[in-house]
């Protein structure tokens, strides 16, 4: 992999860490997101001790400041900014009206305003350039709802509308668009979304490690494609909801997340 310089959001933990492990050790020089001072310092000794290049900055997705300020020392550390990865996220798990007002505010405001910030944040530097890449973790039901996920899905589907029409606005330019749509991961996200639902629930469908979504993020970095499936067969769903969206209704109530004391 050629040098390059790669922001990370929601670097301290997850799919973010393995992905900010993974292009360090592909030669990137890596600008780590997120708010935890002492996840971030750790992760940054760790891939400077690996002979890397890290810059932990502590910064909240939801501030518009924060994202400018991010993106800034992106260029002010190494000069320039290749990569903008948007990927902070959590998860709140419940049917619409159990869903509070206030959990949904806050879903909207880290998963897609954040993603809205750190995009803006990232364009003008890449337009500067005439070259840049946006990645945009969303998730599989960011392309297939299932149930009791609404309020997740319906963030994580919004990021698919607003990457989607910046790739056709850039469409033949230097600039490249990429959304990423992993299955069930196996980072905190579940642990979080126990906090911030308060009860458990555990996955029923395929899983896969973080260092897998990192190494497909890893090859789109080099290959930019629109589309990333870290599970290949995942887009397979998404083909059959195309063809038979009442059928997958009854094959995606198998999976997804279930209490598990339900
Ligand atoms: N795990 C899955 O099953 C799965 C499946 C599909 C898609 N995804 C998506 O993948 C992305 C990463 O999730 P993950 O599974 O890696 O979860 P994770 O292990 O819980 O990591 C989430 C990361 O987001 C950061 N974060 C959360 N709120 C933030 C905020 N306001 N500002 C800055 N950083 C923030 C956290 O850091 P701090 O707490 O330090 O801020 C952490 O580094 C999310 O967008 C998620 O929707 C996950």
């Amino acid at each position: 992999m050629s040098p390059r310089i790669v922001v990370i959001t929601g670097a301290s933990a997850g799919i973010g860490r393995a992905t900010a492990l993974r292009l360090a050790r592909d030669g990137a020089a890596v600008v780590a997101c997120g708010r935890r001072a002492e996840r971030l310092d750790a992760l940054a000794g760790e891939i400077l001790a690996a002979g890397g290049r890290a810059l932990p900055v502590v910064a909240d997705v939801t501030s518009e400041a924060d994202m400018d300020r991010l993106a800034g020392a992106a260029v002010e550390r190494f000069g320039r900014l290749d990569v903008m990865m948007c990927n902070a996220g959590f998860g709140v798990y419940g049917a619409i009206d159990a869903v509070r007002p206030d959990q949904m505010r806050r879903l909207v405001d880290v998963n897609f305003m954040g993603t809205y910030h750190a995009a803006r944040a990232a364009l003008p530097i890449f337009r500067r350039q005439a070259a840049g890449h946006l990645i945009v973790v969303s998730s599989i039901v960011g392309r297939r709802g299932v149930p009791f996920m609404g309020a997740y899905a319906a963030t994580k589907f919004a990021q698919v509308g607003l990457a989607e029409c910046l790739r056709a606005e850039l469409a033949g330019s230097n600039i490249h668009v990429s959304v990423v749509f992993p299955v069930s991961t196996t980072t905190e996200f579940a642990e979080v979304m126990m906090r911030e639902s308060g009860f458990a629930t555990e996955g029923h469908g395929p899983t896969q490690p973080a260092a897998d979504v990192a190494d497909a993020i890893a090859k789109a970095i080099e290959r930019p494609v629109p589309e990333v499936y870290p599970l290949r067969r995942a887009r397979g769903l998404v083909l059959l909801n195309a063809l038979a969206p009442g059928f997958t209704d009854r094959v995606v109530r198998r999976w997804g997340r279930k209490p598990i004391d339900g």
